[in-house]
């Protein structure tokens, strides 16, 4: 059954737990996450980039999405819209479908420069309102995402952006952020606390110091019933990029989020916890390995099943790590 972000996440506030949000832009990824959500009861939200959506088509991915429905009934599903950039890609998801949008307004529309908060709360108000009116939901985001180590601030989508900002940028002011949600209305908060989009988050584990997990504590202090979104917060396991570099892949060493501290997240009242690199490395290590191992094989099934059923495992994982397993 389809369902909104807000019914999804105040389900697992009630329960105390965190729901992954796992991007798709093809079958075999969509396929995967319902498989895996089937085998352990999870309710699923799958989000769509603007990328995504011109890969596949929204025909395509909104009918993908309604079979996926048909084929596991018992299992709850939003649509999320993953940042979208301005009024007319929130509309344009709505009337495919959609459940939730993400307006992400701490860009501006061009997804190159930090937007001013004015600009932010205008347009996330608009948004909020109409979608509400039509029984959609709302994530906003307040703070730039980009790495507390370089200082890089990150342009929508992770496609880069080569300023540097300051950390008042990158760390979202928990003032700020109870005024922002007064003012907009909108149904979950993502905000920025050190991660960022991509494989290369940090470059040694993370501590404190550059994964400002007392940001998140901050921000659920002052408004303990908001549900926060965690973007960038793949894990990027050792073991993956391993399998990776095995089959001939060339990923220099690189620190994701630990899961240890997502699910401390969990604790301050993260809801929804955005997860793209991961799964797009443990299909392309599975592919990689196909490839290596069997030079002759050109049927791209014989790719893509081992790929599928390694994505099965890593959604597996997430879903009962964030206990969200149970509570489909
Ligand atoms: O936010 C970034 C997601 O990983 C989507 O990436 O724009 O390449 O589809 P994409
Ligand atoms: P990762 O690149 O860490 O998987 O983050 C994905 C994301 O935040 C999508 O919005
Ligand atoms: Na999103
Ligand atoms: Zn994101």
């Amino acid at each position: 059954a389809r369902i909104t972000l807000r019914q999804l996440l105040d389900d697992a506030a009630e329960h105390g737990y965190g729901v992954p949000a796992f991007n798709i832009n093809n079958m075999e990824q969509l396929l995967a996450i319902m498989a895996a959500a089937g085998a352990v009861d999870a309710p699923v939200i799958v989000q769509a980039s603007r990328g995504a959506r011109s890969y596949a088509g929204d025909t395509m991915l909104a009918r993908m999405v309604d079979a996926a429905e048909a084929m596991y009934p018992a299992i709850p599903i939003c649509l999320h819209q993953d940042h979208g950039n301005d009024e007319t890609t929130c509309f344009s998801a709505i009337q495919m479908g959609f459940t939730s949008v993400m307006m992400d307004g701490s860009l501006e529309a061009d997804a190159k420069t930090p937007a001013s908060y004015a600009y932010n709360v205008a347009v996330t108000e608009r948004v909020t309102t109409l979608a509400h009116k039509v029984g959609v939901s709302v994530e906003g985001e307040l703070g730039v995402l980009g790495s507390l180590e370089t200082g890089k601030g990150e342009a929508e989508d992770g496609h880069g952006t080569d300023q540097t900002l300051s950390h008042d940028q990158l760390l979202t002011d928990p003032e700020q952020a109870v005024a922002f949600v007064a003012a907009t209305g909108v149904d979950a908060l993502a905000i920025a606390m050190g991660t960022s989009h991509g494989a290369y988050k940090f470059s040694r584990k993370p501590d404190g110091e550059i994964l400002a997990m007392h940001v998140v504590k901050a921000i659920h202090e002052k408004m303990p019933g908001l549900h926060l979104v965690m973007h960038g917060s793949s894990s990027v396991p050792e073991e993956l990029q391993e399998r990776f570099n095995r089959y001939g892949g060339a990923m220099p060493t690189t620190f994701g989020v630990p899961i240890e501290e997502i699910q401390r997240g969990i604790r301050y009242g993260v809801r929804k916890i955005n997860i793209d690199t991961d799964c797009r490395l443990a299909m392309a290590a599975e592919m990689r390995r196909v490839a290596t191992e069997n030079p002759a094989e050109f049927d791209p099934r014989k790719f893509l099943k081992p790929a599928m059923d390694a994505l099965v495992g890593l959604c597996r994982d997430r879903f009962e790590a964030f206990g969200a397993a149970g509570n489909a």
